[in-house]
């Protein structure tokens, strides 16, 4: 699904990326038929002066279920190609025939097709500067106003149209600041998943592992996988303060780069720090193939591998984890060596990477309460690294909140926030309800932006329940009985 690969880098900043140009969207097994197209926006949305310049910006369209005046349903893209949020956003897919809605989902400027600079897009500051929610928002708004015009006879500005956004994680964000930003250009937003909280000063920095350890712990019965996580990085620091031990380890795990220095050890802190977050992200009811195909419950599947019984044998316990640690990295088999080096490896990581320093800023923490290496949220830190990849110099951790309003949501209207509660991001969500049209929704046992993905026979009553709300609300902003 839509999901976060966790680049968590030296100094314990996460960096949340989709692992775009390693899914194959053709390998999924339901393939949703969309027809690419392509508009020009504004490259500055807010200086109309100079507004000569514009870029091709790309949105998929499904119209197989739409008849004349319906509404429509636009997907709010995330950081990444759009074609995988769409193609891992089935919910749409299976009410359109119900609301006889056009599905329209849009790309986020500096991801997938829509680079402003083309290949140039990230060669300087001066060329990243237009990567920023407002930009994007303004984006959204226009190709909107571009769809009204094209599916709606006779459009009058002041006129209210039956369109709909949709999005997950962040893109559950964008959907929400879309309608908050710019209420005229969608009557209601779907966003799920969305840390609309998980900004400095809103959202404590150590719930985030916290909520991580919980989805581990529920599988801790007889194998104590947390206890066995938690001692592992022990044994991995001890072996570590030898070349031999090094050496042992690189082989097990079948790393790509043999383990040399203190700094290597760390890329592997983070290197496994990322595939328990990224376990718990995709810890759905059925086999999934969002970052990398997994069985279902991967979390479980992992847990299982591991015994007690090696807990005094440090090659022992290395050795279990090799294997379980293959669900993740290795599960079709066809893995040669693991490179646990997350230097940015693609535009959309370097994108997301660039977005985490110069706006959207989540610190997080681990702390003894959780299973991870303990480790503080540094800002001066996180900022320092930022200016030495990016250049940014200046970083405002209250942007975010004079931006969007923090937790001052009762001025806006008609948003529904579903939160699944076994999602870690869902300690940054918006867990109550906020007015009589701004909703929360929590579904219990569900994992991250799950209400979005396309309904399964193995779905629970709390899925089935949520998706419900979802439809109820969208007939009430529609005015359908
Ligand atoms: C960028 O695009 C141009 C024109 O298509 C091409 O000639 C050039 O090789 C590309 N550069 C890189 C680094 O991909
Ligand atoms: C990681 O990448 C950096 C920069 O490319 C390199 O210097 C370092 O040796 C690599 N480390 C490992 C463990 O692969
Ligand atoms: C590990 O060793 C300790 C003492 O050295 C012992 O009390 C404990 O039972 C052992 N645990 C296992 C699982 O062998
Ligand atoms: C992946 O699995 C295959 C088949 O079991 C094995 O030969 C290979 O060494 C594994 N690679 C890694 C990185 O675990
Ligand atoms: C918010 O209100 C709705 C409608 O009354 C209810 O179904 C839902 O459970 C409430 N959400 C929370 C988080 O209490």
């Amino acid at each position: 699904m839509p999901i976060f690969k966790h680049l968590k880098n030296k100094l314990g900043v996460i960096l949340l990326a989709f692992l775009l140009n390693k899914i194959k969207v053709e390998s999924l097994e339901h393939k949703y038929s969309l027809e690419t197209r392509f508009i020009e926006v504004p490259l500055d949305h807010f200086a109309p002066s100079t507004g000569s310049q514009t870029f091709k910006l790309r949105y998929l369209i499904n119209a197989k279920y739409h008849l004349k005046e319906g509404p429509v349903f636009v997907y709010t893209g995330n950081e990444g190609d759009i074609s995988i949020f769409a193609q891992n956003t089935g919910f749409m897919f299976d009410i359109a025939p119900t609301f006889n809605a056009l599905l329209v989902f849009i790309e986020h400027r500096y991801y997938g097709q829509s680079l402003p600079f083309g290949n140039a897009s990230f060669a300087s500051h001066e060329n990243m500067r237009y990567l920023g929610t407002l930009q994007v928002l303004a984006d959204y708004a226009f190709v909107v106003q571009h769809l009204k015009h094209l599916f709606f006879e006779n459009v009058n500005p002041y006129d209210t149209y039956p369109i709909v956004a949709f999005g997950g994680s962040y893109g559950g964000m964008l959907a929400a600041w879309l309608r908050m930003k710019y209420p005229y250009s969608v009557i209601g937003a779907i966003s799920s998943s969305a840390p609309m909280y998980f900004f400095p000063g809103m959202t404590s920095c150590d719930l985030f592992y916290e909520k991580v350890t919980r989805v581990f712990e529920k599988y801790d019965g007889h194998v104590q996988c947390t206890k066995a996580i938690k001692l592992g990085w022990d044994v991995i620091n001890n072996l570590a303060k030898t070349q031999l031990g090094m050496d042992f380890i690189s082989k097990t795990w079948k790393l790509c780069t043999k383990l040399k220095t203190f700094e290597d050890v760390d890329l592997l802190h983070n290197w496994l720090s990322n595939i328990y977050i990224n376990l718990a992200l995709s810890n759905y009811h059925y086999p999934s193939e969002v970052n990398t195909p997994l069985p279902a419950y991967p979390v479980q599947v992992f847990c299982e591998k591991l015994t007690t019984s090696f807990f005094n044998d440090t090659k022992g316990l290395i050795e279990h984890f090799g294997h379980a640690l293959e669900i993740y990295t290795n599960y079709t088999g066809t893995k040669r060596c693991n490179n646990i080096n997350n230097s940015f490896e693609d535009y959309s990581e370097f994108a997301w990477g660039y977005q985490k320093c110069t706006e959207l800023i989540m610190p997080t923490c681990s702390t003894d309460a959780d299973m991870f290496i303990t480790k503080p949220w540094d800002y001066e830190k996180y900022s320092l690294d930022c200016y030495k990849k990016f250049g940014v110099k200046t970083l405002d951790p209250n942007w975010p909140l004079r931006a969007y309003g923090g937790k001052n949501l009762k001025y806006y209207s008609n948003i529904v926030f579903s939160n699944a509660m076994m999602d870690p991001y869902s300690c940054g969500g918006v867990t109550e309800n906020v007015s009589n049209t701004i909703w929360s929704y929590n579904i219990n046992d569900a994992p991250h932006i799950v209400d979005l993905r396309r309904a399964d026979t193995a779905d629970n009553n709390y899925l089935i329940e949520a998706r419900s709300f979802h439809i109820q609300a969208i007939k009430k902003w529609l005015n359908m009985k």
